[in-house]
């Protein structure tokens, strides 16, 4: 449909039904729609009339060739002008075959693998009726008491921008109107929610306009770089504004100066959000301040139905506002083929054929395996193939191992790590006991625990957070293990045999009580459907751990936020005439986090020659050559990234003690060496000024590359211009 056409349309559209475009909903007010669908957030009685769901615009949570292809029928039969409907949820990690949560797919350092997950994700969910998801989300996290940092792939703006690009090059792919085995994408939440004071989900968020656009717009920018199609708000307040009625962010940035003309919608609830905020007296304030600000569809609030038609009659909106948020709608609706192809790419047989088929299993498997990061190995792991085994814990033979964004996946087709080590493991080879429940044990549990642990060579136990302590509105004081897996641990350790845990969990934890206690510990996050079976490649040594931090583990909730980037303050307590007290430090814990960003072990060992640069000094026109060559000293194949971080010694304003500006992730045979490379550019050296411009200043840099964001050797070099 032409453009014109399109504008021909709205001047077809009554004012009412021009506002019904503007309306999301969930699946319940749809014919056809046998049931509730996914629904994530507080529902209320919207008060909506039939006419209403008649011109709605789109339907959040439905998912079901059939039943999308029902629901969209009995649309366009009730719809005056037969506009379709745009069928969107959240598919944030996977459709059916869910993948690694995003925090852990940051710990994979392959932004390629993340494009394939959402490839995947985007082919289920296509042949399943969806058009649009709501993902990828960027927010940027630095405060594992946030429930959402899983959502998160971490604390970096780069790595972050990166793995948002190859989100959405994965989702769309680059012809969305021609392949309906994509999705349109949508960047969340915009911006800054996971800058949550307290870490608290919904909390309010304060920080100055340069830390914005430093750390938290980079990703978001990134992803609408990639050509996201949508926009989603976010929760939390703007420099005192919520995000949902914030002109500023967006006409001003998002709009005009990042030129985004995409769908903008709200967060569930958030324009009727506005009321408690405090910033909107009634639905009406709300909605004027809403469309005001430039949001397009109203998720699950009805502020728009009921009240843009009177603001409109009253010239407090001009009705203009309403047809380019309506244009914006039917120009996605366009983009996406829905004129022509309402059903897009519902179909039941490759629904029946594609989701959850084993080649997506297998990718799921891959991503996993390559998320989980070794954080501690005395030489107990991989398993030794005589051993016996001890399974033990709560996740021993659990498929709550999704993660908290799996709604159209099965806990019970979840490979667990008991179905994984049997696979691997000769039969009698493999003891199992539940040992405790998540939060709760019991004296027999214990006892069968000691029994089984007795019985082994080697005592593995599978503990964590079940999903409900993670995700939306799952944000924690304090971040251990529950007291009942810290007493597991400690009542086996008596029995002095090998301890190895593997952890899944949502964010970085206090690992007070297991690090120090076990002799290896395998982060493994949510790892998806295939996580169990990804746990036992890795636990006997099949496959080699590969993945890095790329979110700090804190040494106690005390530190947060805790994150590698950080300045150096004028009182550091490691500079060479630090006093003893009158530092910038804590009398109770050390300032460094319990394990660092960018860190994680394997199974062989790296070796790093000495960089070598390309010159002592760069400019504009000459980029920096910076190689160093990377050996695996030991007798198994692995990946190591190589990670490359740069200090500006004396900036305009104050500058981190190191950014993360350039990464390879490398597979090296046993004695294999290679050179690896990275050109710096003077655009890699800009930063937000104090006056917001964008620029790099000329003057002396350290270069840092190393295996992890502590671990690295440096040298200088100086920025002429
Ligand atoms: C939730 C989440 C958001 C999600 C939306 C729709 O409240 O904040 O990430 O996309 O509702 O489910």
């Amino acid at each position: 449909m032409a453009d014109q056409q399109l504008f021909s349309l709205v001047e077809r559209m009554t004012l009412e039904e021009k506002i019904a475009q503007l309306m999301q909903l969930a699946v319940p007010f749809f014919e056809g729609a046998e049931e509730s669908g996914q629904i994530t957030g507080p529902m209320e009685s919207l008060g909506i009339t039939d006419e209403v769901v008649r011109n709605s615009g789109s339907v959040l949570g439905l998912a079901g060739a059939k039943k999308v292809i029902a629901v969209q029928e009995a649309h366009l039969r009730n719809n005056r002008l037969g506009i379709p409907l745009l069928i969107m949820a959240d598919i944030v990690h996977g459709f059916k075959t869910i993948f690694p949560v995003p925090l852990a797919m940051g710990c994979s350092w392959d932004p390629g693998l993340a494009e394939r997950s959402a490839e995947i994700a985007a082919l289920e969910a296509s042949v399943s009726g969806l058009h649009v998801t709501f993902a990828p989300m960027v927010d940027l996290v630095r405060d594992p008491r946030w429930g959402r940092v899983m959502e998160s792939t971490g604390e970096d703006p780069y790595l972050n921008s990166e793995f948002a690009r190859a989100f959405v090059r994965g989702f769309q792919g680059n012809d969305l109107s021609g392949d309906v085995h994509r999705l349109a994408a949508c960047v969340k939440h915009f911006a800054a929610y996971g800058a949550g004071e307290g870490g608290r989900d919904y909390n309010t968020v304060d920080m100055s306009e340069r830390q914005l656009r430093e750390y938290y717009l980079p990703a978001y920018k990134a992803a609408l770089d990639e050509g996201c199609e949508m926009v989603m708000t976010a929760f939390n307040t703007v420099h005192g504004v919520p995000a949902t009625g914030n002109k500023r962010l967006m006409r001003d940035l998002l709009r005009s100066e990042w030129g985004f003309d995409g769908v903008l919608i709200s967060d569930w609830g958030a324009v009727k959000e506005l009321i408690p905020h405090g910033v909107a007296e009634d639905e009406a304030e709300a909605a004027l301040k809403a469309i005001q600000a430039g949001v397009d569809i109203e998720m699950m609030t009805s502020c728009y139905i009921h009240h843009l038609p009177e603001l409109v009659s009253e010239g407090r909106v001009d009705e203009s506002l309403i047809d380019e948020a309506v244009l914006r709608i039917l120009s996605l609706k366009k983009r996406l083929g829905l004129f022509e192809r309402p059903m897009r790419g519902a179909d039941p047989e490759a629904e029946r054929e594609l989701v959850f088929c084993d080649e997506h299993r297998h990718a799921a498997r891959e991503a996993a395996a390559k998320s989980c990061v070794l954080l501690k190995n005395n030489s107990v792991l991989p398993l030794q193939p005589e051993q016996r085994v001890a399974l033990i814990g709560p996740f021993a033979a659990s498929g709550d191992i999704l993660g908290p964004w799996s709604w159209t996946g099965s806990k019970e087709d979840a490979v667990t790590v008991e179905q994984g080590l049997r696979s691997k493991l000769s039969s009698g080879r493999l003891i199992t006991a539940e040992g405790c429940g998540v939060s709760s044990m019991t004296e027999q549990q214990l006892e069968e625990a000691l029994k089984a642990a007795k019985e082994a060579d080697v005592i593995v136990l599978a503990l964590g957070e079940d999903s409900e302590m993670s995700g939306e509105a799952g944000s924690r004081a304090f971040i251990t293990l529950p007291e009942p897996q810290l007493e597991l641990i400690k009542r086996l350790k008596p029995l002095q045999k090998p301890m190895v845990v593997v952890l899944f969990n949502g964010r970085p934890l206090d690992l007070h009580g297991v690090l120090d206690k076990a002799d290896a510990v395998l982060e493994a996050w949510y790892p998806g459907s295939e996580g169990g079976a990804a746990v036992a490649e890795l636990l006997t040594g099949e496959v080699n751990p590969s993945g890095r931090l790329s979110m700090s583990f804190p040494y106690s909730v005390g530190q947060v936020p805790v994150y590698y980037n950080h300045f150096n303050t004028g009182r550091p307590k490691d500079a060479p005439d630090a006093q003893e007290r009158y530092v910038s430090q804590y009398l109770d814990i050390p300032n460094e986090p319990l394990l660092p960003f960018g860190f994680g072990l394997s199974y062989t060992d790296f070796s790093y020659g000495k960089m070598k640069l390309s010159a002592e000094e760069m400019s504009p026109d000459q980029p920096l050559e910076i190689t160093v060559s990377v050996t695996n000293a030991g007798d198994m194949a692995g990946e190591e990234v190589v990670q490359l971080y740069i200090r500006d010694m004396s900036g305009e304003v104050v500058r981190p003690l190191k950014e993360l500006k350039a990464f390879r992730k490398l597979l090296l045979q046993p004695g294999e060496q290679q050179d690896v490379t990275f050109t710096l550019t003077e655009e890699q050296l800009r930063y937000h000024h104090s006056d917001l411009s964008f620029e790099s200043d000329a003057g002396q840099f350290c270069i840092m590359v190393g295996r992890n964001s502590e671990d690295t050797e440096t040298r200088q070099f100086k920025l002429r211009k």
